[in-house]
């Protein structure tokens, strides 16, 4: 080969694109492409390799090293390197690029031509200059082409560059020389990059980790321990190891920023002014809470406003607060024994909620100046200081003495303030123990469909105004008040406590009372009349008359004729509001959840899992300091906003309900992790799972006060306007007690939770088998649809936990209620049950029953438990109609099996009217009857009599053996 050729070759090199690799984790020792000089490496013999630089178009000088003497034998041609500086390398890599001229390409040179060549290395502490011992060099490895190329490429410019990368190591001298060994090849040696891995300095978890060798064996990891970035603290040793391609593995333990500071890309950066941050963690500083500031940066605490405290307790969180305002509308009640004081919070409360009350009494003279603080022997129930509600009950007073009572109000802030405090004060004169009384009567409410829980009577000095007064309840329409002045004007006003709530006061009436005490003694004393009345069920009018019985005895200060005003409306029913309408969604479950705080719960089983998270029993302190039973829900971490909000929305829907088959919420934990919900634990857990434990074990009585229990709680729900939409028995909880609540709420989110829901043909989520085809269809959910469901949940009942249409896939149950099939009777299941579940499963949605229809029946059922052990269809009516196979025939179940019934089952019809004439009017009362009574009644004919005698037999066994009933 010449050296035109040779150049061609070097000449085409120019034309690859060289790109140098190189990476992150790569330090590079020596790379012939970047070294701008001359390489000045060293040939042994002078004319086996040749140096050939050429500059690039960037007019970079490209070092390539040729040898081509293919076709003299016994070529040993070396190449050698300069020293390479190792640096802190335990093994280093070298990569050669490199094109090889495949021999066959070249006549006449088989036997000479090689398709080789080979690499060495020579480890020293220092360079040796131009010496060169071949002996002193270790072989590396015989290098060989992947790709080799021939004249024909040449002539195509088609050049097969080959890129091979060896391991050198363990080395632990200073240095080292590499060298190329040519035994007759036709070579061009292109670049040569001699690198070691390094795992590169590293900012992970708030930590930083150094640059790191690799150990040199690939299967060990260096273990690095990180140093914690600049204002953060460590929390488990940050550590990472080292691998030796230098990617860093397996990161363990943290840093969290410090306090004051909050993390942001990996470093930690002071709190601004105005934010602040208490404990170190990955938290972000928090806006200073209210009524308190930082001004500079950093801050661990945001500082109070003036006149605002914390209390040596309260948590940098919280709000600074201030001591709450003096108690109002101190009133007292007097009688001969008894000093009752009682007051209402003030109206600032300082912010906080540890509010009580202290009662200071001072005994005075006839002058104001002349007080003393009152002694021992005056006694306070509960206690004079600390007390937490608006009342105490003073006793051991003296008569004819003048006590002056200062209540303050105190809170954890209270102390930090030594200016005298603001106090409420009421001056009593126990001469007033020798008082007048009177009596108050009116009218109850007329047409108001609400229960009267009672009354409330207020009255006060008109002189003192409404600051202080007085108030008595009465569940009576009538009161006698006792301890009132003689001669004194007083101002009277009632109102009315019903189940939906307060009604609003009435007018004010005023009467003076008489100077004469002597006389009011005697029973009634005075008597004032009020009448009130209910208009339209709603709007109370209150007429308010006065009527003096003792004449004589009064001053009248009303005109005569009746004062007619109103109050203010009953409040309506309630209804309930859809959390997802409130913009703030924390808003709505603050509006209709307690906030607990967590220190009060105990858990102390996990009893199921959720969607959101585990389920757990546990106890809850209530404010009382109670322990009760409660189940909590919790939201697992790493949840997202609107996980939490989804999870909450059932709380702020549970929330809302009042009603003894509803599960009660006890509160809700946001304000700390994990989020909760509390609510009452239902011992037996889910309906389905409890019926199918206890197959057989009831009798239908009871299963029917379940059933009667599930339909007043869902009566409650449709009286609110809430629609449940997943009504089904694993939906139903159970307590001790077998009570059956309703629980599940929360709209979609329950059909996402619902591993029975499955995905429609409209992509909706639901429980086919639970769901009206209206539903199913086109998502029409009302409480009509959740009739149809609760019907399903009577025959789940009914069935012990059945599954309902057994294995039918969801398609064929939609197919078969289109086509009217509705599940049969389960066995056992009374007939008047089965019709009430086909009435629920009517198609048109309108002829299903209402919710309180469904509670009165199964009332009455209850009350009536005859009427429960017809069976048989055949009992009652033709066996030609099969009502589980056309629902649209269903005798009207509300023709209560009576004595009609049957007596027409046994085709008896006539002796109805002699059965109820001789007071047999229940079936029950029928079962009791002998022959003779049977004769008795008129039924002369032997064969009526044997009929009916041996049906009331069969009653008889009935009722003795089956479905556990006992008369
Ligand atoms: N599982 C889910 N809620 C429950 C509750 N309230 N009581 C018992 N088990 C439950």
């Amino acid at each position: 080969m010449t050296l035109g050729e040779k150049l061609c070759l070097v000449f085409l090199f120019l034309r690859i694109v060289f790109t140098p690799s190189s990476h992150g984790n790569q330090v590079v020792l020596l790379d012939t492409t970047s070294v701008l000089g001359e390489l000045g490496w060293k040939t042994y013999p002078m004319n086996g390799w040749d140096a050939i630089t050429e500059m690039d178009e960037h007019n970079r000088p490209i070092h390539t090293f040729q040898v081509c003497h293919v076709m003299e034998p016994n070529q040993n041609n070396w190449l050698r390197s300069n020293w390479i500086f190792r640096q802190a390398a335990q093994k280093v890599y070298v990569e050669l690029r490199f094109t090889l001229r495949d021999c066959n390409s070249i006549p006449w040179v088989s036997g000479t031509c090689k398709e080789t060549f080979n690499l060495f290395y020579y480890e020293t502490d220092e360079s040796h200059g131009v010496k060169f011992k071949p002996s002193q060099y270790t072989k590396i490895d015989t290098i060989a082409a992947d790709e080799s190329f021939t004249q024909m490429d040449l002539g195509d410019r088609i050049l097969k560059l080959n890129t091979e990368v060896r391991e050198v190591g363990p080395i632990s001298r200073k240095g080292l020389y590499l060298a190329f060994q040519d035994i007759g090849a036709c070579i061009a040696l292109v670049s040569v990059r001699v690198y070691y891995k390094k795992c590169p300095f590293t900012l992970r978890n708030l930590a930083s980790f150094p640059d790191t060798v690799p150990r040199v064996d690939s299967s060990s990891l260096v273990e690095v321990r990180g140093a914690c970035v600049e204002h953060a603290e460590e929390r488990d040793t940050p550590k990472l190891y080292c691998g030796a391609d230098g990617d860093w593995l397996v990161p363990l333990g943290k840093c969290v920023c410090s306090v004051g500071y909050e993390e942001m890309d990996g470093a930690c950066f002071a709190c601004r002014p105005g934010f602040y941050k208490a404990f170190a963690g990955n938290i972000k500083c928090s806006k200073c809470p209210p009524h308190s500031f930082s001004y500079g940066e950093g801050a661990a605490v945001c500082h109070c406003e003036k006149a605002f405290y914390r209390a040596e307790r309260d948590p940098p969180t919280m709000a600074c607060t201030r001591p709450p305002s003096p108690p109002r509308n101190v009133v007292f009640n007097l009688n001969d024994t008894c000093l009752q004081l009682e007051w209402s919070p003030p109206s600032d409360m300082g912010g906080r909620r540890d509010l009580t009350y202290n009662v200071l009494c001072k005994r005075c003279g006839p002058e104001p100046d002349q007080c003393q603080l009152c002694g021992e022997e005056l006694r306070f129930v509960p206690r004079p200081q600390g007390l937490t509600n608006t009342t105490v009950t003073v006793m051991d007073f003296s008569a004819h003495a003048n006590y002056t009572f200062e209540i303050e109000s105190l809170n954890g802030v209270s102390k930090m303030i030594n200016y005298p405090r603001p106090v409420a004060a009421i001056t009593v004169s126990t001469d007033q123990v020798e008082s007048v009384s009177l009596t108050v009567c009116w009218q109850q409410p007329l047409n108001i469909s609400l229960l009267v829980v009672d009354y409330e009577v207020k009255y006060y000095e008109k002189e003192h105004e409404e600051l202080s007064y007085s108030s008595t309840r009465t569940k009576a329409p009538s009161v006698i008040i006792t301890g009132l002045k003689p001669s004194t004007c007083y101002v009277f006003s009632l109102r009315t406590r019903t189940s939906a709530g307060h009604s609003a006061y009435s007018p004010k009436y005023e009467y003076e009372t008489t100077d004469d005490t002597s006389d009011m003694a005697s029973d009634q004393g005075q008597v004032l009349v009020i009448v009130t009345a209910a208009v339209g069920g709603f709007t109370l009018l209150i007429i308010l008359t006065l009527f003096f019985l003792i004449t004589g005895r009064y001053q009248r200060q009303n005109p005569v004729s009746p004062l007619f005003f109103s109050a203010l409306p009953y409040p309506g029913v309630k209804t309930y509001v859809d959390p997802d309408t409130y913009e703030d969604p924390t808003q709505a479950v603050h509006e209709f959840a307690k906030e607990i705080d967590p220190t009060r719960i105990r858990i102390e089983r996990v009893i199921g899992a959720g969607e959101f998270g585990e389920v757990c029993s546990g106890r809850l302190r209530t404010l009382g300091k109670r322990e009760i039973a409660v189940a909590i829900k919790t939201l697992k971490g790493g949840y997202v906003e609107r996980q939490r909000r989804d999870f909450l929305r059932e709380a702020s829907i549970m929330g809302q309900f009042d009603d003894p088959n509803i599960i009660r919420l006890e509160g809700v934990v946001t304000r700390s992790r994990p989020v909760m919900i509390v609510v009452e634990y239902m011992e037996n857990g889910s309906l389905d799972s409890f019926l199918r434990k206890h197959d057989g074990h009831f009798t239908v009585i009871q299963l029917v006060g379940m059933l009667r229990g599930i339909a007043s709680g869902v009566r409650y729900l449709s009286d609110m306007g809430y629609v449940h939409r997943d009504l089904a028995a694993r939906n139903i909880l159970v307590n001790s007690n077998l009570v059956c609540k309703v629980s599940d709420f929360g709209l979609s989110r329950v059909l996402e939770d619902d591993p029975e829901a499955a995905y429609t043909t409209t992509g909706g989520k639901i429980p086919i088998r639970w769901t009206a085809p209206e539903a199913i269809s086109y998502r029409k959910f009302s409480s009509a649809s959740d009739a149809w469901s609760y019907g399903i949940v009577m025959w789940e009942v009914m069935s012990y936990g059945e599954r309902p249409y057994w294995e039918m896939s969801n398609q064929d149950v939609i197919l078969s209620i289109e086509e009217g099939y509705r599940l049969p009777a389960p066995m056992g299941c009374p007939v008047v049950l089965h019709q009430l579940m086909l009435h629920c499963w009517q198609k048109e949605r309108s002829q299903r029953p209402k919710f309180t229809d469904v509670v009165s029946f199964l009332d009455k059922l209850i009350r009536n438990p005859s009427s429960l052990l017809f069976l048989l269809y055949s009992l009652l009516f033709d066996p030609s109609v099969s009502l589980a196979e056309s629902p649209g025939e269903v005798v009207d179940y509300h023709m209560f099996i009576s004595i009609g019934d049957w007596l027409d089952s046994i085709k008896m019809s006539q002796y109805k009217s002699s059965f109820v004439a001789a007071g047999f009017s229940t079936l029950d009362s029928v079962a009791q009857m002998s022959i003779e009574d049977v004769r008795r009644i008129g039924v002369v004919l032997i064969g009526h009599q044997r009929r009916i005698v041996s049906s009331i037999q069969t009653l008889r066994l009935q009722l003795l053996h089956e479905n556990g009933f006992h008369v």
